[in-house]
């Protein structure tokens, strides 16, 4: 499972920018999957059918990455640029991104070694890209190029670190769900969802395509144990985080007591979630249509969109078995 992360989390996706990444995903989930599509947003759309009157189950787990657009190319070839989803400035001085055409830059920051910096943090005004060019008729990427970060996947014993953990991990486990699955009575809709970062705009769609009976997405969620954290009940290590709520909803009561309930059955360690920052998938499947029983399964994750987002292994196996038990038993909400 670590070599099919690594292949993830590396690849290149940020929003609206998802072929490359949907395009690994689909080789992954084709040989496990009675259909598989791809619809207008670029969702990936995998159906493993059921063998009795079950449920019709969407999983979804966002396949984009936050990343960076050029709005600007000076006379020097220096790019300007706006974020898409959540990036801070903090997390940027210094780092290296890469567009789709394979171009590398690294990002700099105009008060770099200035003595007026001085305990500035700072502002996405001040940074540009460096791409190495001299001119802007040489720059290899122009208005409108998209990139992400780039960052090696790395083992820290059973902490995970990448770029990308956010959402890649997830979609991680939801392919070693379908390939270790066997059968189920529901319906299972597998959908790797596009723009989730720039606000569930995939999600949106595909639910309302495929309207599913039950809703689960799977993405990570931060945690409290770091140093001076604001104080939230989710570590790292100690399993998957059921959502009760995060700024964008409320999870399905009779969705988060099947979650709890199926986890203590199994003996797999969980968590609740309350997540005061951010939101997921589920919410747009949530209120699709009429309205969709949804609810979130999260990976804590530490350094969340920066550019080593951590996640523990452990959390990440015990996901898995959670997923395939909730997905091949009995639902009652
Ligand atoms: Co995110
Ligand atoms: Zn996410």
């Amino acid at each position: 499972m670590k070599e099919m992360i690594k292949r993830l989390v590396e690849a290149y996706g940020p929003s609206g920018h998802e072929s490359t990444i949907g395009a690994i995903i689909s080789e992954m989930v084709r040989p496990h999957v009675d259909e598989l599509h791809t619809d207008a947003l670029g969702n990936i759309i995998a159906l493993k059918r059921g063998t009795g009157s079950g449920h019709a189950i969407m999983v979804a787990s966002h396949m984009d990455e936050i990343g960076l657009v050029v709005t600007w190319v000076d006379e020097k070839g220096f790019l300007r640029f706006a974020a898409t989803g959540g990036v801070s400035p903090v997390t940027l001085v210094g780092g290296r991104v890469r567009f789709a055409n394979g171009t590398l830059g690294v990002i700099g920051w105009e008060r770099w070694m200035r003595p007026d910096a001085g305990t500035r943090r700072p502002e996405m005004d001040e940074l540009y890209i460096d791409v190495g060019a001299t001119s802007r008729e040489t720059c290899p990427v122009g208005v409108g190029d998209a990139c992400g970060f780039v960052r090696p996947y790395e083992e820290f014993g059973t902490r995970l670190v990448a770029k990308s953990m956010d959402d890649r991990i997830a979609c991680a486990i939801a392919i070693e769900v379908l390939a270790g699955i066997g059968s189920s009575p529901h319906d299972l809709y597998f959908v790797f969802t596009t723009q989730e970062e720039v606000g569930t705009r995939g999600a949106l769609t595909a639910a309302y395509g495929i309207e599913p009976t039950v809703g689960i997405a799977l993405d990570v969620t931060m945690v409290g144990d770091t140093p001076k954290a604001r104080p939230m009940a989710v570590s790292l290590g100690e399993g998957p985080a059921i959502k009760v709520m995060d700024s964008g909803m409320l999870a399905h009561p009779g969705v988060v007591r099947w979650m709890i309930t199926t986890a203590e059955a199994a003996g797999i360690p969980c968590q609740r979630e309350v997540l005061l920052g951010g939101s997921t998938d589920a919410r747009a499947i949530q209120t699709s249509r009429a309205g969709v029983p949804a609810g979130c399964i999260s990976i804590p994750c530490r350094y969340v969109h920066t550019p080593s987002e951590m996640v523990d292994f452990g959390d990440v196996e015990h996901s898995v078995a959670l997923l395939k038990a909730l997905l091949t038993g009995p639902i009652a909400l």
